[in-house]
């Protein structure tokens, strides 16, 4: 009977794979109901509450009955902020008519893929990267190809490996720096050599603004042939308002916007005056919230160390260390959940971002340091009985 059930379900949906970090975050939830305090670094949410201009902007918008729907591709005024905002921090022009304001950045890449693949199609991405991607790839159709990023080269892209991966087929690149899971940024000298070839890149900029140390560029600094996805979540802290967007080529925006129409009607109005708050007034909330990210990150690296974790190129973006534990278990699923078990410490397997990153473990630092703190003792504490085992 139960069989015949799950006979019912889409091929599509069956083959989509678990977003691992959740089921850490879930197994967590079911020993905290049973009264054990569990540390969470598994989580790529940030702690911080929202700025307080973006809690008085949906408070404001709610009073004054922007509570239906905007038009398909955003509220105009956050549309021109969001150009305000490129041209204010890379010097590049866009229009507001290139953007599409969506709920959140992840229906964003959904909605790109879908205008942009036919079945068969190729996109390019790095292995190991953002767990979601693979999945919104095959949702839309279209193949990947996945292309090995390597910890002696601090998670860049090799251009070479890039260049023998196209074929006549390849639609896209897709990008992310700062880049989850590894905290790494995409140099200058790559993005350019990446910009300079010829498919769609998609570049995903939601870590943009986290950055501790250089300096991250848009891709449309070197290509005007590219996606740029963004969101509020990441940077104001703002992950359950839903709030992203799409700057796209002049010839995707209408596709883009029908898509937006029907699948989703438009972003949520309230969140759309949240996000203009957001980019009008909460600049000194972002540099103090980068401040503590940072502070955050230098104690995790130093002790990660002091813990035997190889870290090759520091990760200086997002609030993420990515370290090889493989001289403890090559397994990193098994050693996440043993580590929960034990140690009761989330922290997330290597192997959620592909298979070059099984064998390592992804710290968030979107934690209190306190908590930091006692979460890498559980971790320490857990190691020294492992090796006396
Ligand atoms: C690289 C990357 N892109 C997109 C997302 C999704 O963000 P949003 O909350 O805007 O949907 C995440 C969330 O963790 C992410 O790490």
């Amino acid at each position: 009977m139960f069989q015949n059930k799950t006979k019912m379900i889409s091929t599509k949906a069956k083959n989509i794979t678990p977003f691992i970090v959740m089921e850490v975050l879930e197994r967590a939830s079911i020993l905290e109901k049973q009264g054990i305090n569990i540390i969470h670094l598994e989580v790529g949410e940030p702690d911080f509450d929202v700025p307080s201009c973006v809690s008085r902007a949906t408070e404001v918008a709610i009073k004054q009955g922007k509570t239906h729907y905007t038009h398909s591709l955003g509220d105009p005024e956050l549309r021109q902020e969001i150009c305000n905002t490129y041209l204010k921090n890379y010097n590049v022009c866009i229009s507001p008519d290139q953007i599409i304001v969506t709920s959140g950045t992840s229906p964003a890449i959904l909605m790109i893929l879908y205008a942009l693949c036919n079945p068969d199609d190729e996109i390019i991405l790095s292995d190991p990267g953002y767990a979601c991607y693979p999945n919104f790839i095959s949702l839309s159709g279209a193949k990947m190809v996945k292309v090995p990023v390597l910890e002696e080269d601090g998670f860049q892209y090799r251009s070479e490996n890039i260049c023998s991966a196209l074929t006549n087929r390849t639609k896209a690149i897709l990008i992310n720096s700062p880049m989850n899971p590894t905290g790494n940024l995409i140099s200058e000298e790559t993005l350019k050599s990446i910009a300079s070839f010829s498919p769609y890149i998609i570049s995903d900029e939601i870590y943009h603004g986290l950055v501790y140390e250089g300096r991250a560029h848009t891709i449309l600094e070197y290509t005007q042939k590219a996606f740029v996805l963004n969101g509020f979540s990441k940077l104001y802290a703002m992950t359950g308002l839903r709030l992203g967007y799409v700057i796209a080529p002049e010839e995707f925006v209408r596709p883009l916007q029908k898509l937006q129409q029907n699948l989703f009607i438009c972003a949520s109005s309230v969140a759309q005056r949240a996000g203009i708050a957001a980019l009008r007034d909460a600049d000194a909330d972002v540099e103090h919230m980068r401040n503590i990210y940072n502070e955050r990150r230098k104690y995790m690296i130093r002790r990660l160390r002091e813990m035997g974790f190889r870290i090759t190129v520091e990760p200086t973006g997002a609030f993420y260390v990515f370290v090889d534990a493989s001289h403890l278990l090559s397994d990193s699923y098994k050693l996440a959940f043993d580590i929960l078990e034990k140690a009761h410490v989330g922290v997330t397997p290597g192997i959620d971002f592909g298979e070059n990153g099984e064998g390592y473990l992804r710290f968030s630092y979107a934690n209190s340091l306190e908590n930091i703190i006692e979460g890498l003792n559980r971790l320490e504490k857990y190691i020294q009985e492992l090796k006396s085992l």
